[in-house]
């Protein structure tokens, strides 16, 4: 991607539970980046993806909004992006309807999130299987270049690759094709029992928890039972793993010397983890209590964001039902 020429960004979170480690340097470390390099960017929430998981009408509000509010604390800044709720941009829905009449059905099926969340046990319903059409249609209808996603998402933007270029070969070139956005170092955040973190497993590091809920979570991360004295492998560490994303190369260097030679005990590294995530997420964690006492400030936001989202989305699916025969009366 050269530095000077703008792109189109577009990213999405699920609003149904509590932002963590995992979400900030998977996805939203990238956001902000592309947000201070200038490139025009929609964050939105994805509260019809997650009905597929969440049927608590109470919840899926409070998080709806309470996620709205961790993004802006987080630097989402309003002024510099776009940030919107999926549901105030309906025609997503009619994209989605469009784009399941060029999709096969082997496409979906071959899907490892809907694959693993039936293995996990969830009803195994139509929404949870034409989930990444919708997405697709999220990613498509602002002909967005790049997504910035984890891992775990990247096959979620190749099925969108792939729809979109079933769409224009079969109407033309409508539609523009996405590139995921992983970067390496990113890729897998681990959670406290070594696993990929992520909040079905429950083992989260979330970043708006109240102080002492953070340090019981810092201090539950799974370690062996070396002696403190004993010199240890860093890279066997899912401590480690943590600490160093929020390290300069020199930090990493010093703490995988530390266990290296012995002497260090984990309490020592779990108290720099809780020191690090304190002085990173400390401003984002005061604002976010300032902005808890503004939820008109928010859904103002909000209500900007989806005009801006509706700006491009709707001449989008306006083209799209041209392209395939929609008449226009
Ligand atoms: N499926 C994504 C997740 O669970 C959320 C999402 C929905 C999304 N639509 C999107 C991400 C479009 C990127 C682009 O994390």
């Amino acid at each position: 991607m050269s530095s000077t020429e703008k792109m189109t960004i577009l990213s999405g979170i699920q609003p149904s539970g509590n932002l963590h480690l995992g979400n900030y340097f998977g996805a939203v470390q990238q956001f902000l980046q592309f947000i201070a390099e200038g490139h025009r960017c929609y964050y939105f929430l994805a509260n019809y993806h997650a009905l597929t998981s969440l049927r608590d009408r109470d919840r899926l509000l409070d998080l709806t909004m309470s996620t709205a509010s961790d993004y802006v604390a987080l630097g989402l800044d309003p002024e510099r992006c776009t940030v919107y709720l999926q549901s105030d941009l309906r025609e997503v829905c009619e994209l989605q309807w469009i784009l399941t009449t060029v999709t096969p059905m082997g496409l979906l099926e071959r899907c490892h999130a809907y694959k693993d969340k039936v293995a996990q046990g969830l009803s195994a319903d139509h929404g949870l299987f034409a989930y990444p059409v919708l997405q697709a249609a999220d990613i498509l209808i602002t002909r967005a270049n790049f997504v910035p996603v984890g891992q775990d998402q990247k096959q979620h933007v190749e099925v969108t690759r792939d729809i979109a270029q079933y769409f224009n070969s079969s109407y033309g070139e409508v539609l523009t094709i996405p590139e995921p956005y992983i970067p390496e170092s990113v890729a897998v955040v681990p959670g406290r029992d070594g696993r990929k973190m992520s909040k079905s497993y429950g083992n989260t590091i979330e970043l708006f928890a109240p102080d002492d809920e953070v340090r019981k979570q810092i201090f539950s991360v799974a370690t062996d039972s070396a002696a403190v004295a004993d010199p240890k492998d860093p890279d066997k560490s899912n401590l480690y793993s943590i600490l160093k994303l929020f390290c300069k190369p020199e930090a990493s260097e010093y703490w995988a010397d530390r266990y290296r030679s012995g002497g260090l005990s984990y309490r020592e590294v779990k108290q720099a983890l809780f020191d690090a995530f304190m002085e990173k997420f400390g401003p984002a964690r005061r604002r976010r209590q300032e902005l808890a006492k503004e939820p008109e400030y928010i859904k103002e936001i909000l209500r900007r964001g989806a005009a801006q989202a509706r700006g491009i989305g709707i001449p989008l699916v306006e083209q799209v039902r041209d392209a395939v025969g929609i008449p226009r009366l």
